[in-house]
């Protein structure tokens, strides 16, 4: 708070020097590298419709027309997919970006994207412009290794079966793997009744305390477990678990060997439903790795998860919606699931993961108003609601839009993977506090009542 109200002063220190400059200069190589391809930055503009991003709009009143809104973007989305409508077929931008959602440790209101989008492309021409454009930024600009050159291609089924999480840290192994045959044919009555049954093994650590295991079942907890089931290998040969008990001999070989767990190792296992389990083993993956040293900050293992899900259920509204952006192109091989089975459907959108953070988010893109109509439709748009919010996109592509598909990489996660920042506001100039206030400037303030009355707006007492 202190340092955010003297950022001036704060800014003088050569650390906070030498993270600016380092932004400096990944930008600039940004803008040289897409230069160099042949797209041209086309600034867009920050009083716009409202765009849906799956956050909340930051909205401007308009003093001309009492009532309307303009909305600062959540990213120039729709504006670079009319581009492409235009014939400017490599595009990109430095975008600030706008979002209303409560700041986190990798999360600010505002924040910057390299914004790209071109036509007639599929994936992997995408890939091929960022992959190696990345490659270069850490190469020239970190001492930090590269893991996989080129990246993986994981798919979402895949990275979820295996670390349960969309955006794993790949630097290391420690795989999910799947326990519910044994647990449901067990006696056991928490794993005889459960959904899915999962586990990791974390690696020499057997001699763990009852203090130390409890620590960790209070952590699963957090993530909606109701228990955390251990199995240690102690170093003199004897088992040692509060669940043997429950099984035969045999079931807990059987469970030993699908962990490939050897002596000295601690076997964890969560057993509930598959979104629980996930989380909370994805998490204690990531605090048994950190733990185990295998997170190594020299190292940056980057990945590209791909075919994530089209759309998912929103328990609360009653209907399904965008996974990534109602703009994504469905995999042609499920396109005949629409109808019939929306949450099995695949789309053509990708992330870029590295080392547990998503950096990049993208998609191939609906270019036909068929298709587009009956994403709207499955999202239970009316078609009144569809004209309001998107009749400009659909018009557009009756004017003939080539395919096309693009991607944002966010520029301030990138500068924090190479100064290992865990804060965000750390690599801003002038960042925004947990509570979304900037105490320098003393942002957001309450206005002159002229100002309000101008733009037709009083303010009421909650
Ligand atoms: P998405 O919403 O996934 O995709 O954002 C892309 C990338 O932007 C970064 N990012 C953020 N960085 C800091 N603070 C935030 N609040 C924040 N939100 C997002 C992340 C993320 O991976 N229009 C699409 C892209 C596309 O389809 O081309 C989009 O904005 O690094
Ligand atoms: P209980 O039968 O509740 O005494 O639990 C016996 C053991 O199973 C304890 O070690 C619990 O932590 C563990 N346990 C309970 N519920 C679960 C669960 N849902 N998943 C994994 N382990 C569990």
């Amino acid at each position: 708070m202190v340092r955010l109200k003297y950022r001036y002063l704060d800014l003088r220190r050569p650390e906070m020097q030498r993270r600016l400059i380092l932004r400096h200069k990944m930008v600039k190589m940004m803008r040289d590298y897409m230069d160099d391809r042949g797209f041209i930055e086309v600034e867009t503009p920050v009083l716009i419709k409202s765009t849906p991003e799956g956050a909340r709009d930051y909205l401007v009143p308009a003093r001309l027309y009492p009532g309307s809104f303009y909305a600062l973007p959540q990213s120039p989305q729709q504006l670079k997919q009319l581009l492409m409508v235009s014939g400017i077929d490599r595009y990109f931008q430095i975008a600030k970006c706008f979002r209303d959602e409560d700041p986190r440790a990798d999360r600010q209101p505002e924040f910057t994207q390299l914004d790209v989008e071109m036509s007639f492309v599929q994936k992997e021409d995408v890939f091929d412009i960022i992959e190696p454009l990345l490659t270069d930024i850490v190469e020239k600009l970190s001492d930090k290794k590269l893991k996989f050159k080129p990246f993986p291609r994981l798919t979402y089924q895949d990275v979820i079966d295996r670390y349960g999480i969309d955006k794993p840290d790949v630097r290391f192994g420690m795989e999910l793997f799947d326990l519910a045959d044994i647990g449901n044919a067990s006696e056991f009555q928490v794993f005889k009744n459960a959904a899915q049954i999962k586990g990791i093994t974390a690696e020499g650590c057997a001699n763990y305390s009852r203090g130390q295991i409890d620590e960790l079942t209070e952590f699963a907890k957090k993530y909606g477990a109701k228990g955390l089931a251990t199995i240690a290998l102690t170093e003199d040969g004897s088992i040692k678990s509060p669940i043997a008990k429950f099984f035969k001999e045999d079931e807990i070989k059987a469970i030993i060997e699908r962990a490939g767990a050897k002596i000295g190792d601690l076997i964890l296992i969560v057993a509930d439903r598959p979104k629980i389990v996930a989380d909370a083993l994805a998490n204690l993956r990531n605090l048994m790795g950190g733990r185990l040293g295998l997170r190594d900050d020299s190292v940056l293992a980057f990945a590209w998860v791909i075919d994530f899900p089209l759309v998912e259920w929103k328990e609360d509204e009653g209907r399904w919606d965008a996974a990534h952006h109602p703009f994504t192109m469905p995999l042609e091989e499920d396109m005949d699931l629409l109808e019939s089975d929306p949450g099995k459907v695949r789309s053509q959108a990708y992330d870029l993961v590295c080392n547990g953070s998503e950096l990049a988010s993208g998609s191939i893109r609906i270019h036909r108003r068929d298709i587009q109509n009956k994403v709207f439709n499955l999202m239970a748009y009316t078609d009144e609601e569809i004209q309001a919010r998107f009749g400009h996109m659909l018009d557009a592509f009756e004017y003939g839009a080539p395919p096309h598909g693009g991607i944002a990489p966010g520029i301030d996660r990138l500068v924090m993977l190479l100064t290992d920042d865990d804060n965000i506001r750390q690599v801003m100039a002038f960042p925004k506090t947990a509570s979304g206030i900037d105490p320098m400037t003393n942002a957001p303030s309450p206005v002159d009542e002229e100002q309000l009355k101008e733009l037709h707006i009083k303010t009421v007492e909650d």
